[in-house]
Order: structure tokens, then sequence, then C-alpha cells
């Protein structure tokens, strides 16, 4: 397995609308080894291909305590949402920037395994945000898109900074676990 470079706002790659993933093949499974051990580096709870530049349409999830229950999501699609909830999210794309974001409290979702075969189920609080989240990051979408034009500025300009610091200091910026 192989840690993958995470693409950071406003990189315009985190701009692409995924294709459908087709081949259910040993490269997938490499692929998705791969995004696990990246999300479990990062720490994240989630990560999107999309955000590691391979725009096919596939996430990993894993929100459990011990960091021991992944989640492989291939080709996922909303047939229903309900209610509102409000979360505090972050992006692992988008470091040391959290804000709260209104998204449906649940979901019925339909999906793929990394063998292809078709799953149907609902999900609620912190992994019906998080599937969100991560399925908007295969449509180009980031959490900051909901957020104001001002305090996207200002989230520009602090990362922006960030990078500086970081390529004239070394070291790397923190982010919580709660990151997506
Ligand atoms: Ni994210």
């Amino acid at each position: 397995m192989a840690k993958l470079t995470i693409l950071e706002y406003p990189d315009t790659r985190l701009r692409t609308k995924a294709s459908p993933v087709v081949d259910f093949d040993a490269a997938l499974g490499t692929l998705i080894g791969d995004m696990l051990e990246t999300m479990y580096a990062a720490p994240g709870i989630g990560l999107a291909a999309t955000q590691v530049d391979v725009h096919q349409r596939l996430l990993v999830i894993d929100v459990s305590a011990d960091r021991d229950q992944p989640l492989v999501f291939a080709n996922p699609e909303i047939l229903a949402r309900e209610g509102v909830g409000t979360m505090e999210e972050g992006c692992l794309s988008v470091p040391g920037i959290f804000d709260e974001v209104d998204r449906a409290a649940s979901v019925r979702v339909r999906y793929q395994d990394q063998n292809g075969t078709f799953h149907e189920a609902g999900f609620e609080g912190l992994l019906a945000v998080c599937l969100q989240h991560e399925m908007d990051h295969l449509d180009g979408r980031l959490f900051v898109d909901y957020l104001s034009e001002l305090k996207r500025e200002r989230i520009r300009k602090k990362l922006e900074k960030d990078r500086r610091e970081r390529a004239a200091h070394g070291g790397s910026t923190p982010v919580a676990a709660r990151a997506l």
C-alpha cells in the first residue's frame, strides 16, 4: 500500500466531476487500500478519490472509534433524504478549517462494494453527514462552497499562509480527526 498526496483547496483538480467506477479489478483494490492508508494516516474519517486526484466515483469512510471498520462506496447514489442536521465539518483538502454545514439528517443510498455488488442502505448521524460530504467531492463540490464568499476568501488566505509557513519551517498543519 502507498500513501497518496491529498489535493488542497483551491486546487482546481478538486473541481473535477468524477466518472463512474467501471472496472472492479485488482487495480481498484489497490486504489482502495491506498485511499484507506491515506485516510488513516491523515488522520481523517472519510476520503473521496477526487481528493487524491483519481476521478472515479469512489470513497472510503471509517467513523468508528477504534478506526477498524472501513467502509467502501463505489458509484454511490442518494435515493432519499430526510430531515436536516447541522454539524461542524472539516476536510482533509481544507486543512485546519472547520465550520457548520446543514445537510440531510439521514439518507438512503445505493452503492457498489469493491467487488461491484450492489447494496442499498440507510445511514444517519455522522455517517450520513460524511457520505454527503464525500459524495460532494465526486461532483467537484467542497464544504466551503456552502459558506459565504467572505469566509471562503479568509480560508484561502489562511491556507496560503499555512502553506508558506510549512514550506519555510517544515512540519504539517494539525488536522482534527473529524476531517472528511
Ligand atoms: Ni472533504
